[in-house]
This record gives C-alpha cells, structure tokens and sequence, in this order.
C-alpha cells in the first residue's frame, strides 16, 4: 500500500498502535493480570492514543467541510474513536468483565488502524487541498510523538 508522504507521521503512530495490540495480546495469553494490563492501557491511551485521535479531528477531519464530513470514510473514524473512548472509560472503572474489554480494545484498535489506513487517509488525500495537506504534514510534525513509552513492568516479555 501507498504511504501519504503527507500523512506519514500518523502512519507510523499506527504502526505504534498495532505494536501495543501486541503486547496486550500477549499479557492476556501469558497470564498477566488483567488489572496490570488495564494499567499499561491507561498509560498508553494518555500518552499516545488520544493525542493521536485528537490530532486526525482537528487538523485532518476539521479541514473537511460539512458534506465531505458525512463520507463513511469519515464518519466510521468518529464513531470509532467515540467506542474507544467509552471503552477506555469502562477500563478505568475496572469490573469483573476486564477480560473481555482489553479484547475489545485489542481488536478495536486493529480494525480502526486498517479502517484509517484503507479508506481515510486515501479519502483526505483526495478532498484536501494540496496547500491543506501541506499545512497538514507541518502540523503532523509538531504534534508527532515519538513512541519513547517506558513503562517498568514489561509484562509482554
Ligand atoms: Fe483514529
Ligand atoms: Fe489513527
């Protein structure tokens, strides 16, 4: 698949994503206590993910005007950032059904990445302007955070 040149830094924040769908799958298969993972979860979501989501809304879907807005391309990311959200609200919280929610998450976060990578971006790269998408690939670089994530209890290994 074709890279967005424009689009690259979130490329490879996706690329971060998979790698901690990774790690989760990985505690829940070597018996990692749920509560241990959720932890990791939280940390991740703080320090990565929601800036990531908050940069795709602001400077990628907030170009777009109100009927390219409504494209699946775009409404699907909306929706699925909104279930991430309520679904890292429930991971706060944690009840009984822990389990199952870092699956969620896991899968959640796979589907999104492919959803973004297949449909979005080629959708922004076709509807924005190419002075929109430059001003885009700057903002990108200032708002890029480099997974440099250390975390002490590296339960993946
Ligand atoms: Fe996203
Ligand atoms: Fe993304």
């Amino acid at each position: 698949m074709k890279r967005s040149e424009h689009l690259k830094k979130l490329s490879w924040e996706h690329h971060d994503a998979l790698k901690f769908a990774r790690r989760i799958n990985k505690g829940m298969s070597n018996g990692t206590d749920p509560e241990q993972i959720a932890r990791y979860v939280v940390f991740i979501v703080d320090t990565l993910l929601q800036p990531h989501f908050d940069l795709e809304e602001q400077s990628l879907i907030g170009r777009l005007d109100t009927a390219q807005a409504q494209d699946i391309a775009v409404t699907q990311v909306i929706e699925d950032h909104q279930k991430f959200s309520q679904l890292v609200a429930a991971i706060r919280e944690p009840e009984d059904d822990l389990k199952s929610r870092l699956e969620s998450v896991v899968d959640l976060l796979k589907q999104h990445v492919k959803w973004e990578e297949q449909r979005f971006f080629p959708y922004c790269e076709k509807t924005l302007s190419p002075q929109d998408l430059e001003q885009i690939s700057r903002e990108l670089d200032q708002g890029h955070i480099p997974e440099s994530a250390d975390w002490d209890e590296p339960f993946w290994n």
